[in-house]
Protein backbone atom coordinates (compact mmCIF):
# COMPACT_ATOMS: atom_id res chain seq x y z
CA UNK A 1 0.00 0.00 0.00
CA UNK A 2 1.12 3.40 -0.82
CA UNK A 3 0.09 6.04 0.92
CA UNK A 4 1.49 9.09 -0.91
CA UNK A 5 -1.37 11.74 -0.38
CA UNK A 6 -0.05 14.03 2.29
CA UNK A 7 2.96 13.62 4.88
CA UNK A 8 1.38 13.98 7.84
CA UNK A 9 5.52 14.09 9.73
CA UNK A 10 6.07 17.25 7.53
CA UNK A 11 8.50 19.78 9.87
CA UNK A 12 6.17 22.31 11.56
CA UNK A 13 6.23 25.62 9.76
CA UNK A 14 6.92 28.85 11.89
CA UNK A 15 3.27 29.22 11.86
CA UNK A 16 2.22 26.45 13.78
CA UNK A 17 0.51 27.06 17.12
CA UNK A 18 1.11 24.80 20.16
CA UNK A 19 2.58 22.06 17.19
CA UNK A 20 -1.15 22.31 14.98
CA UNK A 21 -1.04 24.09 11.60
CA UNK A 22 -3.09 23.79 8.36
CA UNK A 23 -1.42 22.91 4.89
CA UNK A 24 -2.77 23.11 1.57
CA UNK A 25 -3.47 19.50 0.02
CA UNK A 26 -2.36 20.36 -3.17
CA UNK A 27 0.22 22.92 -3.10
CA UNK A 28 2.88 23.70 -0.51
CA UNK A 29 1.26 26.18 1.44
CA UNK A 30 1.00 26.09 5.55
CA UNK A 31 -0.62 28.99 7.63
CA UNK A 32 -1.59 29.59 11.18
CA UNK A 33 -4.88 27.40 12.21
CA UNK A 34 -6.63 29.90 14.49
CA UNK A 35 -5.07 33.77 13.28
CA UNK A 36 -6.85 34.02 10.45
CA UNK A 37 -10.61 32.13 8.65
CA UNK A 38 -9.72 29.88 6.27
CA UNK A 39 -11.51 27.06 4.46
CA UNK A 40 -9.07 26.83 1.68
CA UNK A 41 -5.88 27.50 0.46
CA UNK A 42 -5.00 31.11 -0.47
CA UNK A 43 -2.68 30.13 -2.78
CA UNK A 44 -4.52 27.39 -5.36
CA UNK A 45 -7.35 27.01 -3.76
CA UNK A 46 -7.03 23.23 -2.07
CA UNK A 47 -8.74 21.60 0.52
CA UNK A 48 -6.80 22.15 3.88
CA UNK A 49 -6.04 20.08 6.32
CA UNK A 50 -4.75 20.09 10.04
CA UNK A 51 -1.27 18.72 10.96
CA UNK A 52 1.12 18.38 14.35
CA UNK A 53 4.51 18.77 15.47
CA UNK A 54 3.51 14.84 17.72
CA UNK A 55 1.44 12.12 16.57
CA UNK A 56 0.03 10.32 19.66
CA UNK A 57 -0.01 6.65 20.03
CA UNK A 58 -2.37 3.97 21.49
CA UNK A 59 -0.45 4.38 24.72
CA UNK A 60 -1.05 8.06 24.80
CA UNK A 61 -4.86 7.58 24.48
CA UNK A 62 -4.85 5.12 27.27
CA UNK A 63 -4.02 7.59 29.55
CA UNK A 64 -6.18 10.14 28.42
CA UNK A 65 -8.93 11.47 31.33
CA UNK A 66 -11.34 12.56 28.46
CA UNK A 67 -14.37 10.27 27.50
CA UNK A 68 -15.80 9.58 23.86
CA UNK A 69 -13.91 11.85 21.03
CA UNK A 70 -12.24 13.43 24.03
CA UNK A 71 -10.50 10.05 24.86
CA UNK A 72 -8.69 11.47 21.78
CA UNK A 73 -6.85 15.22 22.63
CA UNK A 74 -3.99 14.14 21.64
CA UNK A 75 -4.79 14.01 18.04
CA UNK A 76 -7.38 16.81 17.90
CA UNK A 77 -5.92 20.15 17.70
CA UNK A 78 -7.62 21.70 20.43
CA UNK A 79 -7.63 19.95 24.08
CA UNK A 80 -11.21 20.61 24.90
CA UNK A 81 -14.13 21.00 22.89
CA UNK A 82 -18.09 22.14 22.99
CA UNK A 83 -18.90 18.70 24.56
CA UNK A 84 -22.10 16.85 25.73
CA UNK A 85 -20.66 13.83 25.61
CA UNK A 86 -20.26 12.59 21.69
CA UNK A 87 -18.34 9.77 20.49
CA UNK A 88 -17.65 6.33 22.62
CA UNK A 89 -20.34 4.28 19.79
CA UNK A 90 -21.21 0.86 19.91
CA UNK A 91 -19.48 -1.79 17.40
CA UNK A 92 -22.13 -4.15 17.55
CA UNK A 93 -22.08 -7.32 16.07
CA UNK A 94 -24.91 -8.36 13.86
CA UNK A 95 -25.18 -12.20 13.70
CA UNK A 96 -27.58 -12.43 11.00
CA UNK A 97 -25.77 -10.24 8.52
CA UNK A 98 -22.54 -11.85 9.02
CA UNK A 99 -24.18 -15.19 8.21
CA UNK A 100 -26.35 -14.36 5.50
CA UNK A 101 -23.11 -12.27 3.66
CA UNK A 102 -20.63 -14.74 5.08
CA UNK A 103 -17.71 -12.64 6.26
CA UNK A 104 -14.83 -13.64 9.06
CA UNK A 105 -16.45 -11.34 10.78
CA UNK A 106 -18.69 -8.35 10.50
CA UNK A 107 -19.68 -5.88 13.23
CA UNK A 108 -22.12 -2.43 12.35
CA UNK A 109 -20.00 0.85 14.02
CA UNK A 110 -23.70 2.79 14.84
CA UNK A 111 -22.59 6.25 14.82
CA UNK A 112 -26.34 6.97 15.17
CA UNK A 113 -25.89 6.72 19.08
CA UNK A 114 -24.49 10.03 19.76
CA UNK A 115 -26.14 12.49 21.33
CA UNK A 116 -28.11 14.24 18.25
CA UNK A 117 -28.25 10.68 16.47
CA UNK A 118 -25.31 11.02 14.13
CA UNK A 119 -21.62 11.13 13.68
CA UNK A 120 -21.80 14.72 12.87
CA UNK A 121 -21.24 15.82 16.76
CA UNK A 122 -18.14 14.52 16.66
CA UNK A 123 -17.03 17.05 14.26
CA UNK A 124 -19.19 19.82 16.47
CA UNK A 125 -17.84 19.34 19.23
CA UNK A 126 -14.16 20.03 17.52
CA UNK A 127 -15.34 22.88 14.90
CA UNK A 128 -17.50 24.28 17.72
CA UNK A 129 -14.94 24.80 20.24
CA UNK A 130 -12.63 26.02 17.29
CA UNK A 131 -14.87 28.26 16.33
CA UNK A 132 -14.85 29.86 20.13
CA UNK A 133 -11.24 29.90 19.90
CA UNK A 134 -11.13 32.11 16.60
CA UNK A 135 -14.16 34.35 17.94
CA UNK A 136 -16.84 34.16 15.70
CA UNK A 137 -20.48 35.32 16.36
CA UNK A 138 -22.41 33.52 14.10
CA UNK A 139 -22.06 29.42 12.77
CA UNK A 140 -23.46 28.60 9.48
CA UNK A 141 -23.86 25.68 7.47
CA UNK A 142 -26.00 24.14 4.59
CA UNK A 143 -27.42 20.63 5.37
CA UNK A 144 -29.19 17.42 4.22
CA UNK A 145 -30.54 17.28 7.74
CA UNK A 146 -28.14 16.13 10.43
CA UNK A 147 -25.05 18.94 10.17
CA UNK A 148 -27.84 20.97 10.68
CA UNK A 149 -29.31 19.47 14.14
CA UNK A 150 -25.70 19.01 15.03
CA UNK A 151 -24.89 22.34 14.62
CA UNK A 152 -27.87 23.35 16.04
CA UNK A 153 -27.51 21.68 19.11
CA UNK A 154 -23.84 22.22 19.93
CA UNK A 155 -23.95 26.14 18.59
CA UNK A 156 -26.41 26.98 21.40
CA UNK A 157 -24.56 25.17 23.87
CA UNK A 158 -21.86 27.43 23.05
CA UNK A 159 -24.12 30.54 22.97
CA UNK A 160 -23.41 31.33 19.71
CA UNK A 161 -26.49 32.17 17.11
CA UNK A 162 -27.00 29.01 14.40
CA UNK A 163 -27.93 29.72 10.65
CA UNK A 164 -28.82 26.31 8.85
CA UNK A 165 -30.09 26.42 4.76
CA UNK A 166 -31.76 23.30 3.63
CA UNK A 167 -33.15 22.03 0.53
CA UNK A 168 -36.82 22.55 0.78
CA UNK A 169 -38.85 19.33 1.02
CA UNK A 170 -36.07 16.94 0.92
CA UNK A 171 -34.89 16.59 4.79
CA UNK A 172 -36.25 14.15 6.95
CA UNK A 173 -38.77 15.30 9.93
CA UNK A 174 -36.57 14.06 13.14
CA UNK A 175 -33.71 16.82 12.14
CA UNK A 176 -35.53 19.78 10.87
CA UNK A 177 -37.38 19.22 14.35
CA UNK A 178 -34.12 19.08 15.91
CA UNK A 179 -32.83 22.32 14.59
CA UNK A 180 -36.07 23.77 14.87
CA UNK A 181 -35.75 23.28 19.18
CA UNK A 182 -32.46 23.85 19.66
CA UNK A 183 -33.22 27.38 18.23
CA UNK A 184 -31.38 27.59 15.34
CA UNK A 185 -32.44 30.02 12.23
CA UNK A 186 -33.59 28.10 9.61
CA UNK A 187 -33.50 28.96 6.03
CA UNK A 188 -35.33 26.27 3.13
CA UNK A 189 -33.81 27.35 -0.07
CA UNK A 190 -35.39 26.10 -3.05
CA UNK A 191 -32.61 24.37 -4.64
CA UNK A 192 -30.69 20.86 -3.56
CA UNK A 193 -27.86 20.56 -0.92
CA UNK A 194 -25.29 21.82 -3.10
CA UNK A 195 -27.02 25.11 -3.84
CA UNK A 196 -27.34 25.30 -0.34
CA UNK A 197 -23.72 24.93 0.28
CA UNK A 198 -22.59 27.20 -2.63
CA UNK A 199 -24.61 29.96 -0.89
CA UNK A 200 -23.39 29.69 2.65
CA UNK A 201 -19.86 29.09 1.58
CA UNK A 202 -20.43 32.52 -0.12
CA UNK A 203 -21.94 33.93 2.63
CA UNK A 204 -18.75 32.51 4.97
CA UNK A 205 -16.51 33.98 2.78
CA UNK A 206 -18.10 37.34 2.96
CA UNK A 207 -17.48 37.30 6.37
CA UNK A 208 -21.47 36.72 7.86
CA UNK A 209 -20.96 33.61 9.16
CA UNK A 210 -17.95 30.52 10.40
CA UNK A 211 -18.53 28.13 8.26
CA UNK A 212 -19.00 24.10 9.65
CA UNK A 213 -19.58 21.75 6.74
CA UNK A 214 -17.39 19.13 6.22
CA UNK A 215 -14.86 22.01 4.16
CA UNK A 216 -14.05 22.82 7.68
CA UNK A 217 -10.77 21.22 7.95
CA UNK A 218 -11.11 21.26 12.11
CA UNK A 219 -14.83 18.98 11.76
CA UNK A 220 -12.84 16.35 9.91
CA UNK A 221 -10.30 16.10 12.96
CA UNK A 222 -13.75 15.62 14.91
CA UNK A 223 -14.76 12.74 13.10
CA UNK A 224 -11.22 10.98 12.39
CA UNK A 225 -11.93 9.65 16.08
CA UNK A 226 -14.94 7.21 14.26
CA UNK A 227 -11.62 5.18 13.12
CA UNK A 228 -9.51 5.52 16.03
CA UNK A 229 -12.35 3.82 18.31
CA UNK A 230 -12.97 1.27 15.33
CA UNK A 231 -9.69 0.61 15.74
CA UNK A 232 -9.96 -0.07 19.36
CA UNK A 233 -12.97 -1.38 19.59
CA UNK A 234 -12.47 -4.09 17.09
CA UNK A 235 -9.41 -5.45 18.29
CA UNK A 236 -10.93 -5.60 21.80
CA UNK A 237 -13.62 -7.57 20.29
CA UNK A 238 -12.02 -9.83 17.94
CA UNK A 239 -8.10 -9.93 18.74
CA UNK A 240 -7.90 -9.13 15.41
CA UNK A 241 -7.69 -5.39 13.34
CA UNK A 242 -10.37 -5.09 10.57
CA UNK A 243 -9.90 -5.08 6.71
CA UNK A 244 -12.37 -3.53 5.61
CA UNK A 245 -14.66 -0.27 6.29
CA UNK A 246 -17.74 0.10 4.07
CA UNK A 247 -19.35 3.68 4.58
CA UNK A 248 -22.30 5.84 3.54
CA UNK A 249 -20.50 8.99 0.90
CA UNK A 250 -22.42 12.34 0.77
CA UNK A 251 -19.59 15.35 0.91
CA UNK A 252 -16.56 12.44 1.36
CA UNK A 253 -15.90 13.87 4.89
CA UNK A 254 -15.94 10.47 7.05
CA UNK A 255 -13.75 8.60 3.97
CA UNK A 256 -11.41 11.70 4.25
CA UNK A 257 -11.48 11.61 8.12
CA UNK A 258 -10.47 7.62 8.24
CA UNK A 259 -7.99 8.04 5.98
CA UNK A 260 -6.69 10.54 7.81
CA UNK A 261 -6.69 8.74 10.95
CA UNK A 262 -5.07 5.90 9.49
CA UNK A 263 -2.67 8.01 7.76
CA UNK A 264 -1.61 9.27 11.29
CA UNK A 265 -1.92 6.03 13.23
CA UNK A 266 0.84 4.78 10.38
CA UNK A 267 3.04 7.63 11.21
CA UNK A 268 3.03 7.20 14.31
CA UNK A 269 4.41 3.60 14.02
CA UNK A 270 0.98 2.24 15.39
CA UNK A 271 -0.64 0.70 11.79
CA UNK A 272 1.72 -0.81 9.13
CA UNK A 273 0.39 0.60 5.80
CA UNK A 274 -0.73 -3.27 5.68
CA UNK A 275 -2.70 -2.91 8.25
CA UNK A 276 -4.69 0.12 6.81
CA UNK A 277 -8.37 -0.99 6.25
CA UNK A 278 -9.83 -0.85 2.90
CA UNK A 279 -11.97 2.09 2.67
CA UNK A 280 -15.16 1.32 0.31
CA UNK A 281 -17.65 3.82 -0.37
CA UNK A 282 -21.48 3.46 -1.20
CA UNK A 283 -23.94 6.22 -2.51
CA UNK A 284 -27.35 5.80 -3.89
CA UNK A 285 -27.94 5.33 -7.34
CA UNK A 286 -29.50 8.93 -7.60
CA UNK A 287 -26.43 10.54 -6.35
CA UNK A 288 -23.42 8.56 -7.23
CA UNK A 289 -20.79 11.17 -8.63
CA UNK A 290 -17.80 9.26 -6.23
CA UNK A 291 -18.93 6.12 -7.81
CA UNK A 292 -18.54 7.30 -11.36
CA UNK A 293 -14.96 9.40 -10.79
CA UNK A 294 -14.08 5.65 -9.13
CA UNK A 295 -15.25 3.46 -12.22
CA UNK A 296 -13.83 5.61 -14.41
CA UNK A 297 -10.84 6.30 -13.20
CA UNK A 298 -10.91 9.91 -13.08
CA UNK A 299 -9.38 12.56 -11.47
CA UNK A 300 -11.86 14.68 -10.28
CA UNK A 301 -15.85 14.32 -9.34
CA UNK A 302 -18.40 15.51 -12.21
CA UNK A 303 -20.66 17.48 -10.61
CA UNK A 304 -24.29 15.67 -10.76
CA UNK A 305 -27.15 18.70 -10.85
CA UNK A 306 -29.76 16.42 -10.95
CA UNK A 307 -30.00 13.94 -7.57
CA UNK A 308 -32.80 11.97 -6.39
CA UNK A 309 -33.08 8.90 -3.26
CA UNK A 310 -34.53 8.13 -0.39
CA UNK A 311 -31.47 8.41 1.54
CA UNK A 312 -31.74 12.16 1.77
CA UNK A 313 -28.83 12.23 4.05
CA UNK A 314 -26.48 11.63 0.82
CA UNK A 315 -28.77 13.52 -1.99
CA UNK A 316 -25.59 15.02 -2.87
CA UNK A 317 -23.93 15.69 -6.31
CA UNK A 318 -20.75 17.58 -5.29
CA UNK A 319 -18.96 16.08 -2.72
CA UNK A 320 -17.00 18.95 -1.78
CA UNK A 321 -14.40 16.41 -0.02
CA UNK A 322 -13.44 14.38 -3.34
CA UNK A 323 -9.64 15.47 -3.79
CA UNK A 324 -9.43 13.93 -0.24
CA UNK A 325 -11.58 10.85 -0.75
CA UNK A 326 -10.65 9.80 -3.93
CA UNK A 327 -6.97 9.08 -3.04
CA UNK A 328 -8.50 7.59 0.51
CA UNK A 329 -10.26 5.11 -1.40
CA UNK A 330 -7.61 4.54 -4.36
CA UNK A 331 -4.35 4.49 -2.24
CA UNK A 332 -6.19 1.56 0.35
CA UNK A 333 -7.25 -0.39 -2.35
CA UNK A 334 -10.76 -0.03 -2.06
CA UNK A 335 -13.61 0.81 -4.23
CA UNK A 336 -16.87 2.58 -4.64
CA UNK A 337 -20.69 1.46 -5.44
CA UNK A 338 -23.88 2.73 -6.00
CA UNK A 339 -27.20 0.92 -4.45
CA UNK A 340 -30.90 1.38 -5.64
CA UNK A 341 -33.44 2.38 -3.09
CA UNK A 342 -34.66 -0.99 -3.12
CA UNK A 343 -31.50 -2.17 -1.55
CA UNK A 344 -31.00 0.84 1.02
CA UNK A 345 -34.14 0.03 2.52
CA UNK A 346 -33.90 -3.93 2.19
CA UNK A 347 -30.36 -3.14 3.93
CA UNK A 348 -32.40 -0.61 6.57
CA UNK A 349 -35.07 -4.08 7.62
CA UNK A 350 -31.46 -6.56 7.51
CA UNK A 351 -30.25 -3.87 10.27
CA UNK A 352 -33.40 -3.82 12.08
CA UNK A 353 -33.93 -7.35 12.20
CA UNK A 354 -30.45 -7.82 14.19
CA UNK A 355 -32.10 -5.21 16.66
CA UNK A 356 -30.10 -1.72 15.14
CA UNK A 357 -32.18 0.75 13.88
CA UNK A 358 -30.72 3.21 10.92
CA UNK A 359 -32.19 5.71 8.69
CA UNK A 360 -31.99 5.12 4.80
CA UNK A 361 -28.44 6.88 3.93
CA UNK A 362 -26.78 4.46 7.07
CA UNK A 363 -28.14 1.21 5.46
CA UNK A 364 -26.72 2.22 2.09
CA UNK A 365 -23.52 0.83 3.92
CA UNK A 366 -24.89 -2.75 4.29
CA UNK A 367 -26.48 -2.91 0.92
CA UNK A 368 -22.78 -1.81 -0.48
CA UNK A 369 -21.67 -4.91 1.57
CA UNK A 370 -23.90 -7.36 0.57
CA UNK A 371 -23.49 -6.30 -3.48
CA UNK A 372 -19.89 -6.38 -3.17
CA UNK A 373 -19.96 -9.92 -1.34
CA UNK A 374 -22.10 -11.13 -4.46
CA UNK A 375 -19.91 -9.32 -7.14
CA UNK A 376 -16.77 -11.25 -4.93
CA UNK A 377 -14.65 -8.09 -4.82
CA UNK A 378 -15.52 -8.53 -0.96
CA UNK A 379 -14.08 -12.02 0.11
CA UNK A 380 -15.73 -14.36 2.73
CA UNK A 381 -12.12 -14.39 4.57
CA UNK A 382 -12.50 -10.59 5.23
CA UNK A 383 -13.42 -8.96 8.84
CA UNK A 384 -15.65 -5.87 7.69
CA UNK A 385 -17.06 -2.80 9.25
CA UNK A 386 -19.91 -1.26 8.32
CA UNK A 387 -20.65 2.68 9.42
CA UNK A 388 -23.85 3.61 10.25
CA UNK A 389 -24.15 7.32 10.01
CA UNK A 390 -27.67 8.07 11.78
CA UNK A 391 -30.41 6.87 14.21
CA UNK A 392 -33.68 5.81 12.79
CA UNK A 393 -35.42 8.30 14.28
CA UNK A 394 -34.37 10.92 12.22
CA UNK A 395 -36.45 9.75 9.44
CA UNK A 396 -39.70 8.46 10.76
CA UNK A 397 -41.63 8.46 7.62
CA UNK A 398 -38.80 6.17 5.78
CA UNK A 399 -39.16 4.11 8.94
CA UNK A 400 -42.34 3.88 8.83
CA UNK A 401 -42.58 3.06 5.36
CA UNK A 402 -40.30 -0.02 5.57
CA UNK A 403 -41.64 -1.16 8.31
CA UNK A 404 -45.07 -3.47 9.13
CA UNK A 405 -48.27 -1.99 9.48
CA UNK A 406 -49.81 -0.97 12.32
CA UNK A 407 -53.39 -2.64 12.43
CA UNK A 408 -56.77 -0.73 13.73
CA UNK A 409 -58.80 -2.42 16.81
CA UNK A 410 -61.33 -2.08 18.60
CA UNK A 411 -60.99 -1.70 22.28
CA UNK A 412 -62.18 -4.47 23.60
CA UNK A 413 -59.83 -7.62 24.50
CA UNK A 414 -62.32 -10.44 23.00
CA UNK A 415 -62.03 -8.54 19.66
CA UNK A 416 -58.76 -8.12 19.95
CA UNK A 417 -58.41 -11.77 21.00
CA UNK A 418 -60.38 -12.64 17.62
CA UNK A 419 -58.49 -10.33 15.57
CA UNK A 420 -55.05 -12.08 16.58
CA UNK A 421 -56.63 -15.13 15.83
CA UNK A 422 -57.25 -14.49 12.18
N1 LIG B 1 -24.85 9.46 6.48
C1 LIG B 1 -25.61 10.40 7.06
C2 LIG B 1 -26.69 9.96 7.98
C3 LIG B 1 -25.36 11.77 6.79
O1 LIG B 1 -26.11 12.69 7.38
C4 LIG B 1 -24.34 12.11 5.89
C5 LIG B 1 -24.08 13.50 5.54
C6 LIG B 1 -23.59 11.08 5.31
C7 LIG B 1 -23.86 9.78 5.64
C8 LIG B 1 -22.49 11.36 4.36
O2 LIG B 1 -21.32 11.65 5.04
O3 LIG B 1 -20.65 13.69 3.84
O4 LIG B 1 -19.07 12.46 5.32
O5 LIG B 1 -19.76 11.51 3.13
N2 LIG B 1 -24.85 14.44 5.87
C9 LIG B 1 -24.58 15.89 5.66
C10 LIG B 1 -25.59 16.72 6.38
C11 LIG B 1 -24.36 16.25 4.27
O6 LIG B 1 -25.82 17.86 5.99
O7 LIG B 1 -26.15 16.26 7.39
P1 LIG B 1 -20.11 12.36 4.27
Amino acid sequence: MNLTLSNPTAPAPDSADGGTWLACIDCEWTGPPFDEIRYRCPDCDGLLEVRYADLPTFDDFAKSEGRGVWRYADALPVESGVSIDEGDTPLYEVPTIEDEVGVSALRVKHEGMNPTGSFKDRGMTVGVKVAEKIGTDRLACASTGNTSAALACYGTRAGTEVLVLLPAGKVAAGKVAQASLHGARILEVDGNFDDCLDIVSELANRGEAYLLNSLNPFRLEGQKTIGLEIVEQFRDQTGDLPDRIVLPVGNAGNTSALFKAFRELVAAGELTPEEVPILTGVQAEGAAPMVEAVETDADFVRRWDEVETIATAIRIGNPVNAPKALPAIRETGGTAIAVTDEEITDAQRALAGDGIGVEPASAASVAGLRKLRESGEISADENVVCLTTGHLLKDPDAAANAGVEPEPVPADTDEVLEHLSK
